[in-house]
């Protein structure tokens, strides 16, 4: 079995790619390069680079102290390296794209690096947000092409969407599974539409625990407890919200209601805490005092 074949299989691939090691890209690296992956990190400048490798080697000794990794640091920095130079993408059977979430750049990137692959490597992006398919369109093999939507913070989750364009190949569906499995991690396939399965559900439950706040039924805290307690989320809605940042939340609530519909008009506490500056945690005020 050469190894495009042993990736279609969905064995984890023996060269792996990322493009940006920012806070997502550093953490799929990592997750790649523990599972026995050999990685590059593709950095758009000698600092990044720099900064991408300093927090894979952090994450490394995290998992040595963790005791979740058989291979001595040593063994595992071996296996990775960072460069400026999509060249060096020319090997490895799957890159993933986490460069930030604007369109012109993700299309730009993904196009370059398409440039370089070998013509049996699958792309993927762990686009939060952006339609899959609509980014298959700009690629000349849009049916290598997949969504890998991993959770921050990569290493403490468990989940990774696996988002299908209208275009992907088949056979990727269930050889994604295979990588994902590889990694640890359990998969959640998705065909792409707005907002995927993750942030679909969790900006509906939130947007309407808003509306609730709004219309005087409960207090957060009661809101959030009805959801820890009752149905076991770790967090309630609000307190997600709260951390997520409340311009984030409205900024997701803005485009699902455009593409979705009014199910998810963002409620009008949402518009005015954010209007008067409540983002939440990182702003010290939400739905909770930080
Ligand atoms: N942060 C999250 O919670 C989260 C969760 C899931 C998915 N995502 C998605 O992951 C992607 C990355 O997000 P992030 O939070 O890691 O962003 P980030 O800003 O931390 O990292 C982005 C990295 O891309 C690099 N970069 C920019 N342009 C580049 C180029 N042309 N070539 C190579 N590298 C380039 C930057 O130097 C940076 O290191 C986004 O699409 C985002 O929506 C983020």
């Amino acid at each position: 079995m050469n190894a495009s074949d042993s990736i279609a299989s969905g064995q984890l691939p023996q060269n792996s790619g990322v493009l940006g090691g920012g806070r997502m890209g550093a953490g799929i690296a990592h997750a790649l390069l523990i599972s026995g992956s050999t990685v590059v990190v593709v950095e758009r400048d000698e600092a990044s680079a720099q900064a991408a490798y300093e927090r894979v080697s952090e994450s490394v000794d995290k998992s040595i102290a963790r005791a979740v990794v058989s291979e001595s640091k040593d063994q595992l920095m071996q296996r990775f390296s960072v460069s400026m130079d999509y060249a060096q993408f020319a090997t490895a059977q799957l890159v993933i794209e986490a460069v930030p979430e604007i369109w012109e750049l993700k299309v730009s990137s993904l196009q370059a690096v398409e440039k370089v692959l070998d013509p049996d490597a699958v792309l993927a992006s762990n686009t939060s947000s952006l339609s899959v398919s609509g980014l298959a369109k700009e690629l000349t093999r849009p049916g290598k092409f997949l969504g890998l939507h991993f959770f921050n913070p990569v290493p403490a989750s468990t989940l990774i969407e696996v988002v299908i364009g209208e275009q992907t190949d088949e056979n990727l569906v269930e050889a994604s599974r295979g990588w994902v499995q590889a990694l640890g991690k359990t998969a959640v396939v998705v065909n792409d539409a707005p907002g995927f399965a993750s942030s679909r559900l969790g900006v509906a439950i939130a947007l309407e625990a808003m509306r609730m706040v709004e219309e005087g039924v409960a207090s957060a805290e009661d809101i959030d407890n009805a959801m820890v307690l009752g149905y076991k989320h770790p967090t309630g809605p609000l307190k997600t919200t709260d951390i997520v940042g409340l311009d984030v939340r409205l900024g997701i609530a803005e485009y699902l209601h455009e593409t979705l519909g009014d199910r998810f008009a963002p409620p009008q506490i949402l518009k005015d805490m954010v209007a008067q500056g409540e983002l939440g945690r990182k702003s010290g005020q939400g739905f909770y005092s930080w």
